[in-house]
């Protein structure tokens, strides 16, 4: 649709005339003028889309398969763990969706190391259901799961593509793929490029997938009443008391991500840019 001066105009005059919904004649054509409430309008209502309980296991192992198809990785394999096999039971609205656009999530979104793209393909997920007050104690759960259990867990023995066998785990205390990945290849002495670290993610998408298809089977026999089973961090409610809470001279920190591996003063967070090999 191509818009022409004469529209904008009208636009303008709708927008001046209040913002409420205008419908305008106009040879025959109607135009109908959004505001923004009528722009926002979206097909199957917002946060619209049905649940359908699944097999955590099942999913695990399309996670799994998901992160090594042509390489598109945690975000895309967990995305399509749960959306994927809704749609490859239920069909439409599931099967449609463009499951590449979550490939955007390797390694922390285009290999810049923010969130782990496993956990991000969770939440995204989930808000294909659940609005934000009903979903943040879903993500809140699967996030502080995350920062706290040795990973990963999954083993897919004969069908391992990446290298087979146990591999290394540990706790990242962190959401975000820099400091998943990297503490896991320090501790192990692994260099970050090596096979085993892509195992590694392989595996823990398939864990995240599994618990966030937990965390989805619960919601849907809850309902409101889900609610998270983790305490928030020691940190958050600590360095909160001043650093989160209203009116506090401090109240500067944003998020709930625990504050530890990044304000404890620990080796790796010392000043390397003089005296440091
Ligand atoms: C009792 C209130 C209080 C608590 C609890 C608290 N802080 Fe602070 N924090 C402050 C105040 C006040 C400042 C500003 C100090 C200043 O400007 O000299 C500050 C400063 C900071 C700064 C900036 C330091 C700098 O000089 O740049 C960081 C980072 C910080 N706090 C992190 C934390 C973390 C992480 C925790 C939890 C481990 C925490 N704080 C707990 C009150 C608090
Ligand atoms: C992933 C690492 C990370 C985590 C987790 C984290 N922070 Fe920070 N925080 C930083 C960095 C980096 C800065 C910017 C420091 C600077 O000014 O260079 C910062 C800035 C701050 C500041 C502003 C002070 C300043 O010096 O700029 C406060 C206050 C603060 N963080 C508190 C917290 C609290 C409280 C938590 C936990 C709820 C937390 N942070 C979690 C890395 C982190």
């Amino acid at each position: 649709m191509s818009i022409s001066r004469r529209d904008c105009l009208f636009g303008f005059g709708a927008l001046l005339a209040g913002g409420a919904v205008s419908t305008i004649v106009d040879g025959g054509a109607k135009i109908v003028h959004a505001a923004n409430t009528k722009r926002f309008e979206q097909v199957n209502g917002e946060f619209g889309w049905t649940p359908h309980k699944l097999d955590p296991k099942e999913c695990a192992q399309a996670a799994y398969e998901g992160y090594w198809y042509k390489g598109y990785a945690c975000g895309y394999g967990c995305f399509y763990s749960i959306i994927g096999v809704l749609g490859e039971k239920y069909g439409a609205p599931y099967n449609q969706f463009p499951f590449t656009m979550l490939e955007a999530n390797k390694g922390g979104i285009s290999d810049w190391g923010t969130i782990c793209g496993a956990l991000y393909g969770a939440a995204a997920a989930f808000a294909l259901f659940w609005g934000r007050d009903e979903r943040t104690p879903m993500v809140n759960e699967l996030y502080r799961w995350y920062e706290t259990t040795k990973l990963p867990i999954y083993n897919p023995g004969e069908l391992a593509q990446g290298v087979k066998g146990d591999i290394p785990s540990n706790i990242s205390g962190s959401v975000l793929c820099h400091i998943s990945v990297s503490k896991w290849c320090h501790e192990h002495n692994i260099e970050s490029s090596d096979k085993r670290r892509n195992e590694r993610c392989g595996r823990l998408t398939a864990d995240v997938s599994q618990k966030a298809v937990e965390i989805f089977n619960r919601k849907i026999e809850q309902g409101a009443n889900f609610k998270t089973t983790f305490p928030v961090q020691d940190s958050v409610e600590y360095c909160g008391t001043c650093h989160q809470t209203k009116g506090n001279e401090a109240n500067w920190a944003k998020g709930v991500m625990d504050c530890t591996p990044c304000h404890s003063g620990s080796d790796a967070t010392q000043n390397m840019f003089k005296d440091h090999p």
